[in-house]
C-alpha cells in the first residue's frame, strides 16, 4: 500500500491505481471531466514528494502541462500511476477541487508581527484617600503613563462616564484600552488583557466579507460572507452612484441598508464565537472608492463625473458610533486609503496582502469582480486601473447564470470528436444553472472546439443536436433540476466577450504604461472569489488574460479581506498602505487615446490579433484539424 498525503489527510492507495483513482476512492472531490482519459486536463495535482513511487505517462503533444510545470511537480492525476509502496505528498490547486461551499473569503495572509492599533493595559491604582485626592481621570492617566511611558491625553466620553463607578467596583484594578497611543476608548473591571478583538471588513460591490480577529494572537476566529444588500439599488457601481446621487434620502437609504447588513454580519460572527459585539474594539474597512464613500454616507456624485475625483486619498479614522456600526461605543473604524475614484482601499489591501510592493518580480494582480481592479508592477512602481467588467462573471445577465452555489455548473468539457458535453456541478447535484467559472469554461470549450467562431457567433452544424435556435444546450432538461434545458445563448456569449474585453483592455493599457510585453510578467495573482475558481487555461483561451505560462499564476483568494485583516493586526501596515498609495500610478482608462481600439480588438476570441495568443492558436489548429 502506498500513502498519499494531501494537507492533513492521509489516503491509502493501491499500487497500479492512478492518483485520480486513489483520490476518488479517498473521497477527494477532484475534477475529472473526461472520466480519466487524459483529454480534458482538469485533474491536475502538484506532487511535492515521492516521485520515486509514481510514474507519469505524458500524452503525445502534451498541451495541458508544459515542461516547466512538469518540473514544478504538476501532473494530470489520471495519467499518474502509483508504482511502489511509499509516501506521496501532493497538493491540489483550488480550481481543480470540487467544493460544495464556494464563498471564498479566505485570502493570502503574509505573516506580520502582532502589533495592533488597539492595546489593553491592566492598571493597579492606588485608591483615593483624604491624603491622595487626585482626580479619577488624572489617576488613570498617570498610572498609564508610568506603564507605557507616554501620556494619553484623550479619553472617550463614554469611558469618562463609566470611570467613577468602575474604579470603585473594581477595587481600583482596571483594564484600559488605548487606541493608537492617543485615546483611552475602553475601561473594564479587573484584568481583561487576555481578550481583545477586532473586525475586518471587505465591502465588495456584490459581496461583504467580514473577519472576526483575535488581536492578541492575530488569528482569524471566524469569517462570514453575505451579498451586499445595495445590489437591490443596482448591480454595478454606476447604478449605485446614480441612485445615491439623486437626493439625500436615497443616499441615506443606500448607506443605512449597508450598515444594517454589516451589523448583522458582525452579530453572526460574534454569536458563533461567543463574543459580545461590545468586545470588538477596532475595525478596518477595505472597499472600492464608491463603496467606501457610501459606507461613510458621502455622496458619490463626483465619482461619476469626470475627472472622477474622490473625497480623500488618505485613510480616515471614524468613531463607529457615528456611522451606526454596533461594536464597542468608543471604537474607531479605520478606512484604508484609496488611490483614485475607481481604485480604492480594496486594491491597496490587495497589494499589502500579496506584497506586490515588495517584490522584484514584475507582477500582475487581477481582482475580478463586478468592478475589476488591475495592478501591474513591483517594488519600484505600480500602475493601476479599474475596469467595469460587469456582473456577468457573477452569473448576472446570463440566461442560466447563477451564483457559485450548490447545483451550479462550474466546469465544462466538450469532447473534441463527438462534441458531447461533460460538466460538473458544485455539490455534485443536478444542475440548476451555470456559475462564472462554468461560463468561462463553456465559452472557452465552445471556441476551441469550433462551436463558436472568433467573433463569438454560434455556428450552425448539420445534425448536431446541441445547437438549437442560436443556443447551445449544456444540459438537457432530463438532467437538470429545473426541468428545462440549461443553455448558453448568443447573448450570453456576447456578455462574456464584453466582460473579458474590458479586463484584457485594462491589462494591455497597463503593460503599455509599464513598457513591458506580457512575456515579462513573472507572476500573476488572481484574486477575488470568482478569480479563485476560474480555470486559468479557459481564461487565457477566451482572451481574458495574456498568453503566459500558467504556472506563473497564483490564486490568492480574497486579498482585499486579508489585507484589511493585516491592517487590523499590525499598525505599521496602515502606514505602509499610505506608502502604497504614493507608489501607485493611476491610469484612467477613459482618458486613454487608444482605449476604444484596444477594447474592440479584445472583443474577438481570443483577440483580433491572434498572434498574441500562440498557445490558443495551437489548440485551435489541433482540434479543428481533428473535426
Ligand atoms: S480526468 Fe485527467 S485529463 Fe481528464
Amino acid at each position: 500500500m502506498a500513502v498519499i498525503y494531501l494537507g492533513n489527510r492521509r489516503i491509502k492507495a493501491e499500487i497500479g491505481n492512478t492518483l485520480l483513482e486513489a483520490l476518488q476512492k479517498g473521497k477527494v472531490n477532484i475534477s475529472s471531466l473526461c472520466g480519466g482519459r487524459g483529454l480534458c486536463g482538469k485533474c491536475k495535482v502538484v506532487v511535492q514528494k515521492g516521485y520515486e513511487n509514481i510514474d507519469y505517462r505524458k500524452v503525445a503533444e502534451e498541451e495541458f502541462l508544459n515542461e516547466s510545470e512538469i518540473k514544478e511537480g504538476y501532473r494530470l492525476s489520471c495519467l499518474t500511476k502509483i508504482i511502489k509502496d511509499g509516501e506521496i505528498y501532493i497538493t491540489i490547486p483550488l480550481e481543480w477541487l470540487r467544493e460544495s461551499q464556494r464563498m471564498v473569503i479566505a485570502g493570502k495572509l503574509v505573516p506580520v508581527e502582532i502589533k495592533p492599533t488597539f492595546i489593553k493595559f491592566f492598571l493597579k491604582l492606588n485608591p483615593a484617600t483624604l491624603t491622595d485626592v487626585l482626580a479619577d481621570r488624572d489617576r488613570i492617566q498617570k498610572a498609564l503613563e508610568s506603564s507605557i511611558g507616554k501620556l494619553v491625553k484623550r479619553i472617550d466620553l463614554h469611558v469618562l462616564r463609566k470611570i467613577p463607578v468602575i474604579l470603585r467596583e473594581s477595587d481600583w484594578k482596571i483594564t484600559v484600552g488605548v487606541w493608537n497611543e492617543q485615546e483611552i476608548i475602553t475601561v473594564e473591571i479587573g484584568d481583561k488583557t487576555h481578550s481583545s478583538y477586532g473586525f475586518a471588513l471587505d465591502i465588495g460591490t456584490s459581496k461583504l466579507a467580514g473577519y472576526l480577529v483575535d488581536l492578541n494572537s492575530g488569528k482569524i476566529i471566524t469569517s462570514e460572507s453575505v451579498v451586499n444588500p445595495q445590489t437591490s439599488f443596482g448591480e454595478d457601481i454606476i447604478a449605485r452612484i446614480t441612485f445615491a446621487s439623486e437626493n439625500e434620502r436615497n443616499l441615506e437609504e443606500i448607506h443605512k441598508i449597508l450598515i444594517e447588513k454589516i451589523n448583522q454580519l458582525i452579530r453572526t460572527c460574534c454569536k458563533r464565537s461567543t463574543i459580545l459585539t461590545d468586545e470588538i474594539t477596532d475595525m478596518v474597512i477595505a472597499g472600492n472608492t464608491v463603496m467606501q464613500q457610501l459606507f461613510l454616507k458621502i455622496t458619490p456624485f463626483y465619482l461619476g463625473k469626470s475627472p472622477f475625483v474622490p473625497l480623500t486619498k488618505s485613510h480616515l479614522d471614524v468613531k463607529a458610533r457615528e456611522l451606526g456600526v454596533r461594536i464597542n461605543k468608543g471604537s474607531y473604524i479605520h478606512i484604508l486609503p484609496q488611490v483614485a475614484g475607481y481604485v480604492g482601499g480594496d486594491a491597496v489591501a490587495d497589494v499589502i496582502a500579496t506584497e506586490l510592493n515588495k517584490t522584484d518580480a514584475m507582477s500582475l494582480l487581477i481582482d475580478i469582480g463586478t468592478n475589476t481592479e488591475l495592478l501591474l508592477g513591483n517594488r519600484e512602481q505600480i500602475w493601476a486601473c479599474s475596469c467595469a467588467s460587469g456582473p456577468a462573471f457573477e452569473g448576472a445577465h446570463v440566461k442560466f447564470g447563477t451564483h457559485a452555489k450548490s447545483g451550479a455548473i462550474e466546469k465544462i468539457w466538450i469532447n473534441p470528436l463527438s462534441l458531447e458535453v461533460s460538466y460538473e456541478t458544485i455539490g455534485r447535484g443536478r444542475p440548476t444553472g451555470i456559475c462564472g467559472s462554468g461560463i468561462i469554461d463553456a465559452i472557452s470549450e465552445m471556441f476551441i472546439k469550433g462551436i463558436i467562431d472568433r467573433t463569438g457567433k454560434i455556428q450552425k452544424k448539420e445534425g448536431y443536436r446541441r445547437i438549437r435556435n442560436d443556443e447551445f444546450i449544456v444540459a438537457y432538461a432530463s438532467e437538470t433540476a429545473l426541468g428545462a434545458d440549461i443553455v448558453i445563448t448568443q447573448r450570453d456569449v456576447r456578455e462574456i466577450q464584453y466582460a473579458k474585453a474590458a479586463i484584457y483592455t485594462g491589462i494591455t493599457i497597463l503593460m503599455k504604461h509599464a513598457r513591458i510585453p506580457c512575456q515579462e510578467i513573472e507572476k500573476v495573482f488572481m484574486a477575488g472569489s470568482f478569480g479563485t475558481y476560474v480555470d486559468p487555461a479557459s481564461a487565457r483561451n477566451i482572451g481574458m488574460i495574456p498568453d503566459i505560462p500558467l504556472n506563473r499564476i497564483e490564486f490568492v483568494g480574497n486579498t482585499a479581506g486579508s489585507g484589511a485583516c493585516l491592517a487590523l493586526i499590525n499598525k505599521d501596515v496602515r502606514r505602509e498602505a499610505e506608502d502604497v498609495v504614493k507608489m501607485i500610478k493611476y491610469v484612467e482608462l477613459a482618458a486613454e487615446p487608444n482605449f476604444q481600439t484596444v477594447y474592440f480588438n479584445s472583443l474577438n476570441l481570443p483577440n483580433e490579433n491572434i498572434g498574441e495568443f500562440p498557445t490558443v492558436q495551437n489548440l485551435i489548429s489541433k482540434y479543428r484539424f481533428q473535426q
